[in-house]
């Protein structure tokens, strides 16, 4: 069983994929239960006939103890200006989550998905106390999927001819996209590129919710798609290497604190936090990207 709590533009996105590729049943809670009924109600429709899972509604979190994942996507209020804008009432929103979560199902796997994404994914781990490999926060794989659709867009190729695109650091404002190893078309990206453009294009990453929101009020499909991949390996016993926000013992030479970082994900969750080259200046990022989440922690 999946559970999704917050059944708003995410996490409803995240179970239709979930029921329409009938990977497992799949528990919809939201705070209002109204909406996570019709949710459910509405993507009921989209179970295929040969699938022998189902989708249903609820407020009541009795019924998520089955739950192999928990994903949450909860919100109280959404963000205009920075996703660190409603800090304090995100904060004290993933404590009382992860209290409930705890006492139903402490076994499970669970994907932070909400903002701010790191500071929640810290709080909820120290919160829960669950093993930090149990505690996923995706969103590094949503950046890393705009990096690629940048460098794409910049080069005319398709997005399967850009090879190890991966963003690293907070799911905010000091996100950065490794150059180094990234190759389009079988060529060497930092050999295509001047230094100006790899600015340009750190800026484009980080500013790209800005820019969609020029045209859609929030973003849904996108993080969608990678909490399902996630959620998938999970359940289907595969295994993935993607940035994800892990609490970080050591790694990176960080502690106390919740950053993207590349990770191996099996059916137990995080396997192994690998470590992989960072020149310079990418080491040089990461250290000031876990400064400013450690920051936001400590200012609650
Ligand atoms: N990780 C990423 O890359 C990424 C990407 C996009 C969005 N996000 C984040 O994902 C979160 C959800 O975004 P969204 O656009 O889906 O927001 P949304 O449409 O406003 O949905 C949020 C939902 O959470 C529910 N909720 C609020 N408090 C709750 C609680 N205590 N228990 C259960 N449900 C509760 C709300 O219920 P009511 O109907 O009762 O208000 C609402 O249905 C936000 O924090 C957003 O910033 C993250």
């Amino acid at each position: 069983m999946i559970s999704i709590i917050g059944s708003g533009r995410v996490g409803s996105s995240i179970a239709f994929l979930c029921v329409s590729n009938a990977i497992d049943d799949v528990v919809l809670l939201n705070r209002t239960k109204d909406k996570a009924i019709g949710e459910a109600l509405d993507i009921a429709s989209a179970i295929p006939a040969n699938s022998k899972f189902s989708i249903r509604g609820t407020d009541d979190y009795s019924e998520i103890s089955e739950s192999k994942i928990v994903v949450i996507s909860a919100s109280s209020s959404f963000y205009s200006e920075s996703r660190t804008e409603n800090l304090s009432s995100q904060v004290e929103l993933i404590k009382e989550i992860a209290e409930k979560i705890k006492q139903h199902c402490p076994s499970a796997i669970v994907l932070v998905i909400s903002n701010p994404l790191d500071v929640l994914t810290y709080y909820f781990q120290k919160t829960s106390d669950f093993h930090r490999f149990k505690v996923i926060g995706v969103a590094s794989s949503l950046d890393t999927s705009r990096f690629r659709y940048f460098l794409s867009k910049k080069f005319s190729v398709p997005q399967s001819s850009v090879t190890n695109a991966i963003v690293l650091g907070e799911h905010g404002e000091t996100m950065f996209p490794i150059f180094s190893g990234v190759t389009v078309d079988g060529k060497n990206l930092l050999s295509m590129i001047k230094d100006n453009e790899r600015t340009l294009i750190t800026y484009d990453v980080r500013n790209y919710w800005r820019k969609l929101r020029n045209h859609k009020s929030r973003s849904q499909f996108g993080i969608a798609k990678n909490t399902f991949d996630v959620i998938e390996t999970i359940i289907n016993k595969k295994e993935i290497f993607i940035p994800a926000s892990v609490v970080l013992e050591g790694e990176y030479g960080e502690e106390n604190v919740a950053l993207g970082v590349p990770v191996k994900i099996n059916n137990n969750g995080v396997s192994e936090i690998k470590n992989i080259s960072l020149d310079e200046i990418e080491s040089d990022l990461l250290k000031k990207s876990a400064e400013k989440v450690r920051e936001d922690i400590n200012s609650v």
